[in-house]
Formats: C-alpha cells, structure tokens, sequence
C-alpha cells in the first residue's frame, strides 16, 4: 500500500489549568493511539499539539493570584507537557501560542484578510473603565441581576436566577477590575463575514463526508449550524492579552482567541520545522494537496473545526498562491464524565492526570480510557472500572497469556523459541485467526472505531489463551515434545504481534514484550505473521501489569467529595391502569431552536417514525440547539398541547434532574430502538 503523508492535530488545551482524564479521553489518547498506528503502518505522520495561551480565562486566573498572565501559562505549559509525556503521548511538538512565532503567522492571516477587504468594521457599545482605560469584557463587569436582584450577577447573566439580558439592562454596573463604576462607549470591531463562505462550506463537509466518511454526530453539529445562515464573527477583542491586532493605528486589541489558536497548529509546525533545522518542513505538510489532515477534538470544538477553521483557510487560499489544506476529517468525541458527574475543579470532582500517574501506570489508563472512548456518547470513568479493566482484562488475560507461554518456554526449550512441527488442525485455525487480527484492527483504527479495534486487540489475547489450553502443552510436553513446541512456538508469535498491535494503546508494555521476546518492532504488514525464527534466545519474563486490590481503589473511592443523599419522596400512588393512560414513545429530534424572548425554552421539532410533533422544552441552559440533532429521546406524546410564549408544544420530553442546580439531562435512548416505540 502506498504511504500516506498524515498531518494530526489535536485541540490546543488552554494553559489554565491542568489536563484531567475528560480531556484525555476526548481529544488526546485517540489521537495518540491514531498516529502511533499509523506510524507502525509506515505511513508519514507529523503529531502537532501544544498550550493555547490566550483568552480571558488566562488573566482572570492571573488576576485572582495577583501574578502575571506569562506566570499563569509558564506554569500550567510545563505542568501539562510533563503529564501528556507521562502518558506516553507522541507529538512531535508541543508548542505554544505566546512564541513569536505563532503572533506573527495569526497577524499574517488577519493582514491578509484585511488587505483583501473581507474584514466587515462594525462599531458597538462596550463597557469601558476610565480608571485603567480599559475596555472591560463581560466577565469583567459585575452588577445588580435586573431580574431577582442578585448583586453579584455578571455582565449578561445572572447565576443565581438564572435569566439572560442585555447588559445595558444591568444594574449598578461595576468592574471587577478597579470596583468603579464603568462608562459605556463606543469600540469597533472586525468581523470575519462567515456568510460569504456558507455555500463552500457545506459542500466541503459533505464532500469529505462522502469520500471519508464523518462520523454522525460531527455531521449533526454542522447540520444544526448550517440550518442557520451563518452570521459575521468578530474576531477582535478590546484586551491587551493576547496576539495584537497588527495595524499601526490601533492600540490594546488583540485577535479574538478562537481566532489565532486554531491558527496556532501551523505556528507550532513552524515551530518544529525549526526545532529541525528544514525551515521548509511546515510547506511539505500543510500546503501539500496530498496531505490527509486529521484534527482530533471534542464535541465542543466542532464548530471551530469545521467551519470556522476551513473559512480561515478558504479565505487565504482564495488569494494565495500557497494552498493550505483543510481538515479531511475531524473524529471529535463526546465527553468524558467521572462517577457519573462532570468533572468539575470547583467541586472537587475528578482527577488531574498527573495526580493520576503519580498512582498508577500509564499503560492501565491507556487501556481503561481507550476501551471507553466517548466515541458515540458519554461515557464515564469508574474507579471500579478502572480495576476490573487492569485486573481482569490486562492482567488475567494479557498478562497471563504471556507469562504462561514464557515461563513454558524457558521450563521446556531453555528459553528459546522452538521449532514448529507438523501443524494439526488446532494449529492452523489459530494461525489463521493471527493472521487476520491485524487487518481487523487495522481496518477498524481507519474509520476512527478506536474502542472496537482495542476490543480486537484484547480478543487476540483471549484468542491465545483459549489455544494454549486447548493444547494442553502441560501434557504434550511429556507425551509428545514435537507437538508442545508447536504450540509453544504459536504462542509466542502471537505474543509478538500482541506487542505489535498494542503498542499504540499501550506502547510501555508492549516495550517491554519486545525486550522479553529479544525482538524488535518490525512494522505493522509484518505481523501476524510468523515472526519468530526457532532457536532465538528469549529474556527473563517481566511482570506486566500489576492487579489493584479492592482497597487501593476504595481509597481512591473515599477521596471524592460526598454528595448529600437525596430526601426519600413520599408520593401518592397510582394504579397500573392510571399509569397506562400516558403514553411514552421515542422520538427522534430532528430540529431545535430558541424560542424568542426566553433563555429557558428550545422549540423543537420531533420525528415520532409516523408523525411529527413540535415541543417546547426547558432545557436551553443544559444544551445548546446544535448538540441536540439527532439525539433520541423519551416523550410524552398524549399531553394536552399548550402555548408557551405564543409557541405551541405538542407533547413532553422527559430529562432528569443533575446535582448542578437547572440543568437536567435527556433521557436517552439506545440507537437500536425504532421511532415511535412506546414505553411500558
Ligand atoms: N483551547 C481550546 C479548548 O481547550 C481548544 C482550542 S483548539 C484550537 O477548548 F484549535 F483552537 F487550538
Ligand atoms: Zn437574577
């Protein structure tokens, strides 16, 4: 097969904070596990990844330490590039968005734009302190709530009731920045008018959809976009901290963040181009037609990714001799959750991933995450998941296997690999199973099916074990030393390409297999064949994995904060037959909007199989119109239809409550179930 040149990126976390194990299993590990497959295929790679270093987030955490915003990303940059290295990710580089640089190329990108005339200058209203001088952004000004009264509600919404306004409808505006009261005055700003580029754009998604095929829920994010005619963006701010606007007769704005940072994957390739003395390198990759470019992200980032990332480019490759390519393909996953909850710092929920590898191996949570991907839709991380993955699949079966045919071999053919002889029927069906192990898994890692093909690679394992007892080599090895050796000899090319094919997953143990079978990697195309000349010498076997008893798990159980037991309800019953009388069905959503005027209320559009029903629901605070498309929900389809501000609503979707006050979840239903199925 020929090789292919591979571009990857994966979302540039912000240097804010540190990376916990939502973020890995979203935008990191799959990617990792992506590119160290393709790399063992031969193929080309470059892994750019690095800390995006703008935005407000970044001074409003200086502020509050009363550092600098360069302390703030120095420290979280490092503290993030050392945990993604214990992890065992392989980037190429890892950058930053504060180099030289990453302001020059996103000035670059902007100047070009402007000089072209694309940029659309709007004048707006802005909250301004005079005591500093400075434009304020929202989460900088501080006021009354106009509705509940709340002092402490922020520039456009407030917390506590949880309405959205105007903030010229805030009260006693304050900022944060000085406590005087701000002025309001006029800014202006440029906008990137994304409308021009909505025709290209939706042809460019379902034109690599149709050649690479996307995965659904990507496809849905964009669709709810595109339902909308896209609207200018303004991609300046008034701060100082950040890339600045490169025009000599304007002061304190810099690049909007989004702006810049997806823009900062080429820096950082510059970067590396650098860092490896062929200035050049960069061109070969991003401006090569034949460039498969693949960005890794979460479900957050979808519209950053596949829409206002290629306007970007479209727009410089519009009137640039030097073409850039677009993404081909952008496999962004759903989230991560922990013990069922959103990982939350403030709340104390979840775990850093530096405090996690100070406790267990990288392998174990290479493992346990890469089996659970959010691939589809959340997924959680369980502690006790997490031990019955290390024990019961990477110790008892993995580890197992291997240790049994090693301690056979060295007991047996002192610690060689044996000759094989005659092949029984047993022999070539597992040979064969061998065989195909790596094009499954090589097929599946293709489509992006990261959990699937890790299901493979176990199953190759549980494939070994069951082989090894069914030829008894405990018996052969007395009764029939010819036989014993086959199967030993089988038993450890199968080991050899576990090794192979799990290094991407877990490439510190699959390491450690290759010095105990005193071998090296070849490449992928090489294995599952047989790989192991009899007469080799083997090393000493090395345990691989350690088990987790149930109390180093527990301990880590009793770390998390407990959550108050909810009050045990006392309600009226009801009969069975009363129950019967409401009629749930599932139903699919097929649209979702705001409903003017409310901050709490979606109008949607449902797809009952047979009908159609329109509902209003209050849900706006718990998901955004876009990430709804497509899901599949529980209704109540005999409610007397109502008006809900002067919209009607034909029906009920039903959600559940969460512990974060006003935001409830969907229930959701399994794929596999038709529309319209009722609920018994
Ligand atoms: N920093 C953003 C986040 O963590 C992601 C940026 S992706 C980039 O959500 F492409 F813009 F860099
Ligand atoms: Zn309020």
């Amino acid at each position: 097969m020929a090789k292919e040149k591979v571009l990857v990126t994966s979302a540039l976390p912000y240097a804010n904070g540190k990376i916990h194990l939502g973020h890995l299993s979203g935008a990191y590990l799959p990617a990792d596990i992506y590119v160290r497959y393709k790399r063992l295929k031969g193929d080309d790679v470059l892994y750019i990844c690095g800390s995006d270093e703008h935005g407000v987030p970044i001074t409003v955490t200086a502020d509050k330490e009363k550092i600098s915003p360069t302390e703030v990303i120095d420290r979280f940059h490092e503290a993030n590039k050392k945990a993604f290295e214990k992890f065992g990710m392989s980037f190429d580089i890892y950058s930053r968005t504060s180099i030289p640089i990453h302001h020059s190329t996103a000035q670059e990108f902007f100047k070009c734009f402007y000089d072209q005339g694309l940029l659309v200058e709007k004048k707006t209203m802005q909250f301004y302190d005079e005591k500093v001088n400075k434009f304020l952004p929202d989460r900088y000004v501080e006021g009354t709530c106009p509705k509940c009264g709340n002092e402490e509600a922020r520039s456009d919404e407030c917390e506590r009731c949880g309405s959205l306004y105007d903030p010229t409808e805030l009260k006693n505006p304050k900022s944060k920045m000085t406590g005087e009261t701000p002025v309001w005055k006029e800014t202006s700003h440029w906008y990137f008018p994304l409308g021009r580029f909505q025709e290209r754009l939706e042809k460019y998604v379902s034109e690599m959809d149709e050649k690479y095929k996307w995965k659904d829920n990507v496809l849905q994010y964009c669709r709810g976009w595109f339902n909308d005619v896209l609207k200018d963006r303004a991609i300046t701010r008034d701060l100082d901290w950040g890339v600045k606007v490169p025009l000599d007769d304007v002061q304190n704005k810099v690049l909007y963040v989004w702006f810049e940072a997806v823009l900062g994957y080429i820096s950082a390739t510059k970067e590396l181009s650098e860092k490896r003395g062929e200035s050049e390198l960069w061109k070969k990759y991003w401006q090569d037609e034949q460039t498969k470019y693949i960005a890794f992200i979460g479900k957050d980032n979808v519209v950053f990714h596949t829409i206002i990332f290629p306007a970007i480019l479209m727009a410089w490759n519009d009137v640039n001799q030097n073409k850039f390519c677009l993404p081909q393909n952008v496999p962004a996953n759903e989230f991560l959750n922990f013990e069922g909850k959103k990982f939350s710092k403030s709340r104390g929920w979840g775990i850093d991933v530096d405090e996690f590898l100070e406790l267990f191996p990288s392998d174990t949570l290479r493992y346990t995450l890469g089996a659970n991907l959010p691939e589809g839709k959340d997924t959680d991380f369980y502690w006790k998941e997490f031990q019955s993955r290390t024990n019961g699949e990477l110790a008892d079966i993995l580890g197992n296997f291997v240790n049994r045919t090693f301690t056979f071999a060295h007991k047996h053919f002192e610690g060689t690999v044996p000759a094989r002889g005659t092949l029984a029927k047993i022999d070539e069906e597992m040979l064969e199973q061998l065989k195909a192990a790596p094009v499954k898994v090589s097929e599946l890692l293709e489509r992006y099916k990261i959990k699937d093909a890790i299901f493979e690679m176990m199953n190759l394992a549980r494939a070994g074990n069951k082989y090894f007892n069914d030829s008894e080599p405990w018996k052969s090895s007395k009764a029939n030393k010819e036989q014993c050796a086959t199967t030993i000899n089988i038993c450890l090319n199968i080991i050899y390409t576990l090794a192979e094919i799990f290094e991407p997953v877990i490439p510190f143990a699959s390491a450690k297999i290759f010095e105990m079978l005193n071998a090296k990697q070849t490449d992928w195309l090489n294995s599952g064949e047989t790989n192991l000349a009899e007469g080799r010498k083997l090393n000493e076997p090395q345990i691989l994995f350690t088990k987790l008893e149930d109390k180093v798990i527990e301990e880590q159980v009793n770390k998390l904060p407990q959550v108050e037991e909810a009050p045990k309800e006392v309600s009226e019953e009801i009969t069975i037959d009363e129950f019967k009388r409401i009629k749930l069905r599932v139903g699919k959503i097929t649209a979702a909007e705001n409903v003017k005027k409310s901050d709490k209320l979606l109008k949607l559009q449902i797809d009952l199989g047979t009908e159609q029903r329109q509902l209003v629901a209050g849900i706006a605070k718990s998901y955004s119109p876009e990430e709804l498309i497509g899901k599949k929900i529980l209704m109540v389809a005999n409610l007397k239809p109502a008006k809900l501000f002067g919209v009607e609503s034909q029906g009920m979707v039903l959600a559940l409550d969460t512990t974060e006050e006003g935001i409830v979840k969907l229930i959701e239903i399994d794929e596999s179930i038709e529309l319209g199925k009722t609920a018994k």
